[in-house]
């Protein structure tokens, strides 16, 4: 029989550190309460500063991005994890 783990909150792992997800927080959110500085300004898609690269995993928009970012980025303040992710901080 296999163990499936239903109510698991996802992890981001950042420089080979777990961070535990909050529930309704996005990956910007997260990764904040964990004592990590991330560069941010409009936290809303707009100018993309929080442009933070998706290493594995996926995430889900909570609204439409409007900033240009890279097949292989998210934008860490719109964006919440559905699965276990692995992110690299650009800037
Ligand atoms: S902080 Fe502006 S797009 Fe995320």
């Amino acid at each position: 029989m296999n163990s499936v783990s239903v109510n698991k909150t996802p992890t981001i792992t950042l420089d080979g550190n777990n961070i535990e997800c909050a529930q309704g927080k996005s990956v910007l959110e997260n990764i904040e309460s964990a004592g990590v500085e991330m560069a941010y300004n409009c936290r809303e898609g707009f100018c993309g500063v929080c442009r933070t690269k998706l290493v594995s995993g996926q995430v889900e928009y909570t609204l439409d991005p409007l900033a240009f970012i890279d097949d292989d980025e998210i934008l860490s303040c719109c964006t919440k994890p559905i699965t276990d992710i692995e992110v690299k901080v650009i800037y």
